[in-house]
């Protein structure tokens, strides 16, 4: 599984960066609000720290406006993905900067029904939101579920990108409902390397090897 980063802080993404852990970003306009920068600058330098897809959200609602600004925000940089709303406008837009070459990322995607239809628009990715889904009392990881067994059906190339991912186990259970990516804040993918076991057992380990009075490098 592809693992993306959900955030469009640099800082954040200069400290990952060398991980070779991250496959993409996803930002959207909250996320560039809360950086605080102009969004085409903001994306600019995201591209070129991280080479993978990252996506870029229009805020038009019409579609031809729609379409304008996703074609602006694609000439940023080579791998800029457009993420537009799962709307009736957004899902036609989706379908004209598809055929135009573009990669699309539709997102805010709720309901299985809606991803179908994003596919059949042409969507490079599909951006159903897990955590928003539990918030509102409804299992979002289902969801996932739902949309593997339709895209597997019908042989969709649209990569499913679990958004919305607020737990180590939203990131273990979309691996394992078979989301092809899931983009996440960075705090979940520090947290998913920490295992209390794994500290304890390491300082143990170290423990002995201090009682030995060997060093490795000599
Ligand atoms: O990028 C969209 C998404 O991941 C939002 O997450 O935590 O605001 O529901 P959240």
């Amino acid at each position: 599984m592809q693992i993306f980063l959900d955030t469009a802080e640099i800082d954040e993404l200069r400290a990952w960066a060398d991980t070779g852990l991250i496959d993409g970003v996803t930002t959207n306009p909250s996320l560039i609000a809360k950086s605080g920068r102009k969004i085409d600058e903001a994306i600019a330098e995201i591209c070129t720290l991280i080479l993978g897809p990252v996506s870029a959200e229009a805020v038009a609602t019409a579609k031809d406006e729609m379409i304008a600004e996703g074609r602006k925000l694609a000439a940023i940089a080579p791998n800029v993905v457009i993420k537009l709303p799962l709307t009736p406008d957004g899902l036609r837009a989706c379908r004209t900067l598809t055929e135009e070459g573009f990669k699309v990322n539709v997102t805010l995607c709720f309901s299985a029904a809606q991803a179908l239809l994003a596919a059949k628009s042409g969507a490079a990715y599909i951006s159903p939101f897990i955590g928003r889904l539990d918030d509102a009392g409804v299992d979002g990881m289902a969801l996932i579920h739902d949309i593997r067994a339709i895209y597997d059906n019908f042989a969709f190339e649209t990569e499913i990108l679990a958004a919305s991912i607020r737990t180590t186990a939203h990131l273990r259970d979309a691996a394992i409902a078979g989301a092809d990516c899931s983009t996440i804040p960075t705090k979940i993918l520090d947290a998913a390397y920490k295992h209390a076991l794994t500290d304890s057992g390491l300082k143990a380990f170290l423990d002995d090897w201090e009682k030995t009075g060997q060093s490795i490098l000599g």
